[in-house]
């Protein structure tokens, strides 16, 4: 069995399915196609249907009354590879390495959805027929904001209605330890653009005489965070919820040392962070403005006396219950407007963006899930919140009407988007055992 697992893992990690650049958009396709094939191959009724974008698989068992609806989602998507020289092997040529998968999607989310597929392959192997009927639902938009899986779902609301979603996209907070993710936090992007003169200017000849974008755009972001890692955008933390009193004590216990983890994670000199909050606390219950990326002038080797004439920014914002995308985005356009530098313009445009989720993780299903990965694990989970966002996840509540278990198999160390992205297989044998715990906990 595992041989031929294998051999379909390796197979779906040699797609490069990268959504977000259009010269991929044909192995993408190709991804769905290969997916949906495998899914009819093990016993249930696949399709790909076809988006504005790109293509989503959707699968299903004979529904029979009398049992519960499980939706199971996750995607096949994965974010570009870059930059490819930090990979020690070609990121859509997968090697198996002391027991570690390495390529990208390892474990976002090809590993991890691909470990439900096989549970599921196992159970109708075993016994011809799964304890619950399932809706399989994977799509090749995650990365980007699931633009149009929004539409396939109010579509398809009859068709999709169901009980309970499941979800495999986050985090485990430890090696063989299971974790319920009751929480995500939302995302909102922004693009910032500069503009002083119509070229590049000689810097001895005009600087001095004209703004500099690349100075005006710093002053803009400094301005974004006071001093105490605090964003200083006026309104922020309005509408932001406390964390609750069991959550802070809850954390506090979990079976880690995450700013010991997190040190050596990311190498980086120290943390930072927003003063009065644990680690913990400020990437699970905190909301934050990031810059993803700038650019200006010139970039090459040596030097060049010259004045930009533009400056960009890629801003994205990490949101938390109850704030709302529009609300924050329009107070960043208004505070960079307000505290723009003389002598340049400024342009903005919003990008995608995704709400925040609150669950219940002592819900009826949530209570199942508890058991099902107790058994799967032998171990009692625990239950976190995630500082990702999985966009689509609040959908499922507003358009659908159910909640999403998320129980997730990344680990700390497992490099999603960035380079030598990997996946155990003990978490892969973990998943498919968790799968057919937690498929047999919500039938009964
Ligand atoms: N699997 C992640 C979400 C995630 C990351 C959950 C970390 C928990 C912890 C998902 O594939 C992802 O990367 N989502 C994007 C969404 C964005 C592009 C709209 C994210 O969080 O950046
Ligand atoms: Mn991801």
């Amino acid at each position: 069995m595992r041989d031929n697992y294998l051999e379909d893992y390796f197979t779906f990690l040699r797609f490069p399915s990268v959504s977000t650049d259009e010269k991929y958009a044909g192995k993408v396709r190709e991804c769905a196609e290969w997916l949906s094939e495998k899914l009819d191959a093990i016993g249930l009724d696949s399709k790909v249907v076809l988006t504005r974008g790109h293509p989503i698989v959707w699968a299903r068992n004979e529904h029979r009354a009398g049992r519960p609806t499980v939706l199971l989602y996750g995607h096949y998507d994965v974010q570009p590879p870059d930059p490819l020289e930090l990979w020690d092997s070609p990121p859509f040529e997968p090697v198996l390495k002391d027991g570690y998968v390495f390529a990208r999607g390892a474990t976002d989310n090809k590993g991890q959805i691909l470990s439900h597929i096989i549970g599921i392959q196992e159970t109708l192997q075993k016994n011809g027929d799964l304890p619950v009927n399932i809706d399989l639902v994977v799509e090749g938009e995650e990365e980007v904001g699931s633009q149009n899986l929004g539409k396939f779902l109010t579509e398809n609301r009859d068709a999709l209605k169901c009980d309970v979603v499941l979800v495999s996209d986050t985090g485990m907070v430890a090696p063989r330890t299971p974790t319920i993710s009751y929480g995500l936090r939302g995302v909102a992007g922004l693009e910032v653009k500069v503009s002083g003169a119509k070229m590049d200017l000689h810097s001895g000849i005009f600087g001095g005489a004209v703004a500099n974008p690349a100075a005006a755009l710093s002053k803009l972001l400094a301005s974004l965070h006071d001093g105490n890692g605090r964003v200083a955008v006026p309104g922020f933390y309005d509408d932001v919820v406390p964390l609750q009193d069991w959550e802070r004590e809850a954390w506090k216990n979990l079976p880690i040392d995450p700013d010991a983890e997190m040190l050596n994670e990311t190498q980086a000199p120290s943390l930072f962070g927003e003063a009065g909050f644990s680690t913990l606390e400020r990437i699970w219950a905190r909301p934050t403005a990031e810059i993803n990326g700038m650019g200006s002038g010139y970039q090459g080797p040596g030097t060049k006396t010259v004045l930009p004439s533009h400056a960009i920014a890629k801003l994205t914002f990490r949101l938390v219950p109850n704030q709302k995308a529009d609300v924050i985005v329009d107070l960043v356009k208004k505070h960079l407007q307000k505290n723009l530098p003389p002598g340049v313009t400024l342009e903005m445009q919003s990008g995608h963006h995704g709400p925040w989720y609150l669950t219940n993780p002592n819900s009826k299903f949530g209570k199942a899930a508890q058991r099902a990965l107790k058994k799967a694990f032998n171990k009692d989970p625990a239950l976190i919140r995630e500082g990702g966002s999985i966009p689509i996840v609040s959908d499922f509540r507003n358009i659908l009407g159910v909640e999403t278990l998320l129980l997730g198999l990344a680990l700390a160390n497992c490099r999603a988007h960035s380079p030598n992205e990997n996946f155990p297989l003990e978490n892969l044998d973990a998943g498919i055992r968790m799968n057919q715990a937690v498929l047999q906990e919500l039938a009964c």
